[in-house]
């Protein structure tokens, strides 16, 4: 299989020096990186800026930006079989970045724009022959709109990830399926999870 796989944070310039990031480390793409090398897949890797060091892959495409990641992600998908989407993609941008660092002030007030929703552009162009699956982090009871995302971006499979779990060792997810089935994975390590969602992506393309 050809497998296209983001990971990490993305950073949205402010100026020159200064970003909007989030607390993404890529480690779960990283251990979904590992485990489908091993099974003898070719992996793509579009990485934001990762702390958690990356497997080597068949290809690494370094991004910063939503943006970037979204043309890298454009321009390689129709190239493989599966994306999975483990990037923390930030839902906005500062609408303008100063070409130079701004000096300090008593306040400053930033305006947003949103970024391009990559997973529901990828949900337009996707052949019947390819498979999508995305992440939602959601406050616990929120799995509705994991739901609602699923459906929205015309995802084969989506994780549940409360954020409750963020930054604990261990994976409490539940994995939701368009046809409304769905599989709990309790207290997993990532590797165990990685390998799992893995399982049940190429499973997808018999599915169908
Ligand atoms: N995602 C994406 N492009 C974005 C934002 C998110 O492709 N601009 C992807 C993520 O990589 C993830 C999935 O969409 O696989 C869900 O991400 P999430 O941030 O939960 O979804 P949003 O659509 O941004 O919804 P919200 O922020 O309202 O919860």
């Amino acid at each position: 299989m050809k497998i296209l796989l983001t990971a990490g944070p993305t950073r949205e310039p402010i100026d020159s020096v200064r970003y909007l990031g989030n607390r993404s480390s890529g480690q779960m793409g990283a251990a979904i990186a590992s485990n489908a090398i091993e099974e003898g897949h070719e992996v793509t890797l579009i990485a934001g800026p990762v702390s958690a060091v990356m497997p080597t892959v068949s290809k690494r495409i370094d991004v910063e930006t939503s943006q970037e990641m979204r043309d890298a992600v454009i321009a390689e998908f129709a190239k493989h079989d599966l994306l999975i989407m483990a990037a923390a993609v930030a839902d906005y941008r500062p609408a303008r970045v100063h070409s130079l660092k701004l000096p300090r002030h008593e306040s400053m007030t930033l305006e947003l724009v949103a970024t391009p929703d990559i997973l529901a552009e990828v949900g337009q162009i996707k052949r019947p022959d390819q498979r999508t699956v995305g992440f939602s982090l959601e406050l616990a009871g929120n799995i509705h709109r994991s739901r609602e995302k699923l459906a929205r971006k015309k995802l084969d499979l989506i994780v549940y990830n409360p954020t409750e779990t963020m930054n604990s060792a261990l994976v409490e997810a539940v994995l939701l399926y368009p046809d409304g089935r769905e599989e709990r994975a309790d207290e997993m390590s990532k590797s165990d999870f990685a390998k799992l969602l893995l399982a049940r992506s190429l499973e997808l393309f018999s599915a169908k």
